[in-house]
């Protein structure tokens, strides 16, 4: 198992897409106050980007989500992190690293969903729209990547290459 050589998305394509990002989101919610959750652990590097870029007020809360794959077709989701900020009446944006099945991401939205946001919307960085099995689809997109094992930019394999500035393959994973 190895890294690609080259990187599949270069710092120089991640800095152009979170200014594109940031820009588009900024306009979107001029006027209001937005409160990013970022999800953790990966969704945190694209966040902290992403955040410093926006020119509306920001506040941020993280949430840590495991979910199971029940009957239900999102599943349950236990929050190992809760929001702490109150979620009622505000404008939430849930940022990720990656959409790829969705289930995890769907069940994180259905549970901030339930406590009243005045808005929710979803920010990833990558999405595999090919492997989705819940209908679900991010507001904001970075990049749509096939269906490869990518790490780095926040992404990991077995906790490793989070920290890794620019998105490589995992070749034969
Ligand atoms: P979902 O519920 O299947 O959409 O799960 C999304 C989560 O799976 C992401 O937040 C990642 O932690 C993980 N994941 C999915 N695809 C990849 C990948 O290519 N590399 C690293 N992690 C991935
Ligand atoms: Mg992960």
């Amino acid at each position: 198992m190895r890294l690609s050589d080259r990187p599949l998305v270069s710092e120089e394509q991640i800095t152009r897409r979170v200014d594109e990002l940031a820009a588009a989101i900024s306009r979107d919610f001029e006027g209001r106050e937005l409160l990013v959750m970022p999800v953790l652990k990966g969704g945190v590097f694209f966040a902290a980007d992403l955040m410093r870029r926006l020119t509306v007020p920001v506040f941020v809360d993280f949430i840590r989500a495991r979910s199971y794959h029940g009957t239900r077709s999102g599943g349950t989701v236990e929050f190992l992190v809760s929001p702490s900020e109150p979620v009622v009446g505000r404008h939430v944006l849930v940022v990720e690293d990656i959409l790829d099945t969705g289930r995890t991401t769907a069940a994180v939205l259905d549970r901030i969903q339930a406590e009243g946001p005045a808005s929710l919307a979803l920010c990833v960085f990558l999405d595999k729209p090919s492997r989705r099995l819940v209908d679900i689809k991010a507001d904001y997109v970075g990049l749509e990547v096939p269906d490869v094992y990518v790490v780095g930019y926040g992404l990991d394999y077995n906790e490793q290459y989070r920290h890794l500035p620019a998105i490589y393959v995992l070749e034969d994973p």
